[in-house]
């Protein structure tokens, strides 16, 4: 006899191609209208549900999962980060925890390069200036930014993402320094001829521009504090694509406004979608609302990866993007 399909409830609306699987596969309520879910949605959801599909936008805390139903076995959340489960209380009730990692790799890469030409470059503020109407010809001191090539690098985290990162920065002359917790193998840092900073005070001091690209745990988070964001040089530029709470922002935006530092490009935000209004006066700040993995292609992938996630387990095996809480945190 047919076992009966797992009831899976997805948080929010993903590509159609993975909706429709997911339908064939498994008992699932989607979210047509793509509505963020409220706490209390949330906590319905956690008290019905035998699998949870997640994503950035949902606060899966201990309060939340102190709601769950026994039923509840498996969170597979659509996405990299998995800052916004609460992993330890996940593991105490034996909620297995699942994500994506590997397939917005490229694009979130892309994107953080993006950023590092684009702010230096002055690439919206030009931008903007023409669709103002405002553009009154080609000058020899007009819209000057700073050269790339030549410059250094510094990046936060030299995980999947970092590496993709200074891969990239090489081909636009930059020279690669980084910070990690564990040192990259000899091979790799000659390949990338990239530097090692255990001191990350250090690196900062010297750096030209600064990527983030670590995930947030709780000894990531405010990692780029107020006194650390003091070593920048007032010359310096930083990018950040991985997650807001990695930076102080209200100690950025103060150096910001004192001059600095000189610009900042973020695609990730404290207390997104908020954002420290004045950020949003600064024509040296490049702001994107989270869109560091929005391709079609890579969207699908961490679908795919979702539903891989979720079959694999219900057919009893442990399934491939398994986190574990005490590697995370
Ligand atoms: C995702 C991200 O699209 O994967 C991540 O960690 O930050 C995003 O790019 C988002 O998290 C989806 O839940």
């Amino acid at each position: 006899m047919a076992r009966r399909k797992p009831l899976v409830i997805v948080t929010r609306k993903l590509p159609d191609v993975i909706e429709t699987r997911m339908m064939e596969l498994f008992d699932t309520r989607l979210n047509e209208h793509d509505q963020p879910m409220s706490r209390d949605e949330l906590i319905e959801a956690a008290k019905t549900a035998e699998v949870l599909v997640p994503t950035v936008t949902d606060r899966v805390d201990g309060a939340v999962l102190g709601h769950a139903n026994d039923k509840l076995r498996l969170i597979a959340s659509f996405g990299t980060g998995v800052d916004h489960i609460d992993l330890a209380a996940a593991r105490d009730r034996g909620i297995t925890v699942t994500n994506t990692p590997g397939v917005l790799t490229e694009d979130t890469a892309d994107m953080t390069m993006a950023l590092i030409l684009a702010v230096p470059r002055r690439l919206v503020e030009g931008e903007r200036l023409v669709r103002a109407g405002e553009w009154r010809g080609w000058g020899p001191t007009a819209m000057l930014g700073h050269r790339i090539w030549g410059k250094r690098l510094g990046i936060i985290g030299m995980g999947r993402i970092g590496g993709a990162v200074a891969r990239r920065a090489r081909g636009f002359g930059l020279s690669i320094h980084y910070h990690n917790r564990n040192r990259l193998p000899e091979e790799v840092e000659l390949e990338l001829e990239a530097t090692w900073w255990e001191s990350l005070d250090q690196m900062l001091a010297r750096m030209d521009i600064v990527s983030v690209n670590c995930p947030h745990t709780p000894a990531t988070y405010h990692l780029l504090s107020a006194r650390r964001l003091a070593l920048l040089r007032p010359h310096a530029y930083i990018v950040n694509t991985s997650r807001g709470e990695v930076i102080d922002e209200a100690a950025l935006t103060r150096l910001m406004s004192d001059g600095k530092i000189a610009g900042v490009g973020l695609d990730v935000f404290e207390h997104e979608p908020a954002i420290n209004p004045k950020l949003l006066g600064f024509d040296n700040a490049v702001l994107l609302p989270h869109m560091s993995s929005a391709t079609i292609e890579a969207r699908i992938d961490m679908g795919e990866k979702v539903l891989i996630n979720i079959k694999t387990f219900i057919d009893g095996h442990t399934p491939p993007d398994r986190v574990i809480a005490s590697l995370v945190q």
